[in-house]
């Protein structure tokens, strides 16, 4: 901090305090390694490159040649919204630069003041309308979405977190399967108080869940009388990058209804599957039940992956369960998103052409990504679960342990860090109980820096072979 004050000794609250927010986890450390040393194509060539954020900036290749647009562009946003600038992705901008009312306000001076007075928690009608229908879209129409039931948070980290506060009590406990998203621990448990109990998945069956895996869990947390209140899976899955088959969803709805507790489908990467086929929704299992049981089902999505923007923070939860969405309105007072963030996005996603040729060249240029990778990997000697879906995918460098321990694997991450100058994450931080998966995030950077990232770990890899 710039200015050094004294720091007195006045205590704070058990939430501040308290360390179940779990940032101080190799996840989080490998982020700082890179902020301290980032990697630049010309300034700064041996500088970390940053692998361990799911981050998507597949859609700005074209960038580099649109400069001039882009000027324009930005003097546009500059006159009607300063923050916006931030918008970098080639086909959003596209969209923007072909329809300017998107980011004015079209009625001028009166649009201006109605957008700014507007403060009601429902949410713009035109925003909950355009978010329903892309989630269709993403689904292939295979599922439907009332706009009423779209409850809008800033982002998923708020969505699960309010979810949890409205499905479980202090003390309780929500089963999770592992390996799952890091930033779970904080945004489940720091400021609900509420435990989080692992369901164990292996690389047998390709980390898929099973019913004794739930069983086991479930058991686990009665042996340590917490209440288990619900199940959350994130479909498709990070770290995994593939989606959780039919038969697997069928046997997690059925779990949750013999044990009568939730189920929360956190499906914030639904529109990154690279096939839509590919994806199955919990809603659409729903809808092939009748409905059947969907009063314990609460879907979480949000724009920061599939559309790439997780500085607008947009978020929502979908739930089935009348009450769940009225509570969940309530609370998303302390989480809106701005009117100015809703109406862009309202114009955007309602604009189908638009829509449609994103979602279809945004799975076409993952996909891309995904295959030079896997196959950049692959000459390496290094072999990958078979992903689906996703900005990673899950590496498995279990053959370099020195032995099969968290601590071999955290030392070989910190080499890869330090060394290689990769941030990647450690699956020890996604809590999976196999030692050796890593992480490794492709739509965050340039195919040239994709490149250099794959070079660096083959060296590394011939380096071993030698040693
Ligand atoms: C599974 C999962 N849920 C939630 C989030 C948080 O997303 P948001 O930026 O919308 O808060 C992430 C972000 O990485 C995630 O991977």
């Amino acid at each position: 901090m710039a200015i050094e004050i004294e720091q007195p000794r006045v205590g704070l609250s058990k939430v501040a305090v308290s360390k179940t927010h779990g940032e101080d986890s190799p996840y989080f450390a490998g982020w700082k390694a890179y902020d301290e040393n980032p990697y630049h194509e010309t300034s700064n060539q041996s500088g970390v490159i940053q692998m361990g954020l799911a981050e998507n900036q597949v859609s700005v290749s074209t960038l580099q040649k649109k400069n001039m647009l882009k000027l324009i562009h930005v003097i546009v946003f500059l006159l009607f919204a300063l923050f916006l600038v931030q918008v970098s992705f080639d086909l959003l901008e596209k969209y923007l630069e072909e329809h300017s009312e998107a980011s004015s306000w079209g009625k001028g001076a009166p649009g201006f003041r109605e957008n700014a007075l507007f403060q009601d928690y429902h949410g713009l009608k035109s925003f909950r309308q355009a978010m329903a229908n892309f989630m269709e879209q993403i689904r292939g129409g295979r599922a439907k979405f009332d706009p009423d039931r779209i409850v809008l948070t800033a982002g998923a980290t708020a969505a699960n977190e309010l979810l949890t506060f409205i499905l479980a009590d202090p003390g309780d406990a929500l089963l999770i399967p592992t390996p799952y998203y890091p930033g779970f621990d904080r945004d489940l448990r720091w400021r609900t108080s509420v435990n989080i109990v692992p369901i164990h998945c292996d690389s047998s069956n390709n980390f898929q869940i099973t019913p004794e895996a739930m069983e086991a869990a479930y058991q686990s947390a009665e042996s340590m009388n917490l209440k288990v209140r619900g199940i959350l899976i994130t479909n498709p899955s990070n770290p995994l990058g593939a989606t959780i088959q039919r038969s697997a969803l069928e046997q997690i709805l059925d779990f949750a209804v013999n044990k009568n507790i939730h189920l929360v489908s956190d499906e914030i990467y639904s529109g990154s599957t690279f096939s839509s086929s590919e994806f199955i929704s919990i809603a659409e299992i729903l809808e092939t039940r009748g409905y059947k049981d969907a009063e314990r089902v609460h879907i979480v999505y949000s724009l920061s992956k599939d559309l790439g923007l997780p500085g607008f923070r947009v978020g929502t939860i979908y739930s089935y369960n009348d009450q769940v969405v009225t509570t969940a309105r309530r609370m998303s007072s302390f989480t809106l998103i701005s009117s100015q963030t809703q109406h862009l996005l309202a114009c955007m996603l309602s604009n189908k052409e638009f829509s449609e040729n994103y979602i279809k060249t945004n799975r076409e240029r993952l996909s891309k990504r995904y295959d030079m990778i896997i196959k950049g990997l692959k000459k390496a000697g290094i072999e990958c679960l078979k992903g689906n879906a996703g900005l990673f995918c899950w590496m498995n460098l279990s053959p370099l342990l020195e032995k099969p321990t968290r601590e071999s694997e955290l030392a070989l991450w910190k080499v890869i860090l330090n060394e290689v100058k990769l941030n990647i994450s450690p699956g020890s931080s996604c809590h999976c109980s196999e030692p050796g998966w890593f992480r490794v995030c492709f739509a965050n950077m340039s195919e040239q820096t994709l490149e250099i990232a794959l070079e660096r770990i083959h060296k590394f890899m011939e380096q071993r072979k030698r040693n």
